[in-house]
């Protein structure tokens, strides 16, 4: 399967986001090639836990900001990391009970996630700093 690239017009211009925001991608392409690897369980094993830690750090960090500089779409910005991290439990749950498809529907859902969080929902912040002359 084709690796998915990051491309800079998904950058939200705060260096340390942006790095933490490739890891999904690094986590899609990890995702996708545990497909070819005959549904390799390990590596879905790792990628969910990395998942875990990436909403602990990243999206737990990325709310305080955005608290801090007094966004105005805060509240449906957290609605869609509770999601996130629901979808997350459920993924948790489903690999505990060895659900089929899994892989298939966590590369799905990243893949979502980026192209419509990060590259879009995540890029609202970033407009609000330009407007505000701070980015
Ligand atoms: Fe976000």
């Amino acid at each position: 399967m084709k690796q998915f690239v990051w491309d800079n017009k998904y950058n939200v211009g705060i260096k340390r986001f942006d790095e933490q925001h490739k890891q999904l991608i690094e986590a899609l392409n990890d995702i996708n090639k545990a497909m070819e690897d005959k549904w390799d369980k390990l590596a879905i094993a790792q990628v969910i836990n990395n998942l875990k830690k990436y909403s602990q750090e990243h999206l737990i960090e990325e709310e305080k900001f955005l608290l801090d500089i007094g966004y105005p779409h805060f509240d449906e910005h957290k609605k869609q990391h509770t999601i996130f991290k629901e979808k997350l439990a459920k993924f948790c749950e489903d690999f505990n009970s060895d659900r089929c498809l899994l892989h298939f529907e966590l590369s799905v859902f990243l893949k979502n996630w980026i192209l419509s969080h990060i590259s879009v929902v995540d890029k609202q912040y970033s407009d609000f700093l330009k407007s505000k002359g701070l980015l």
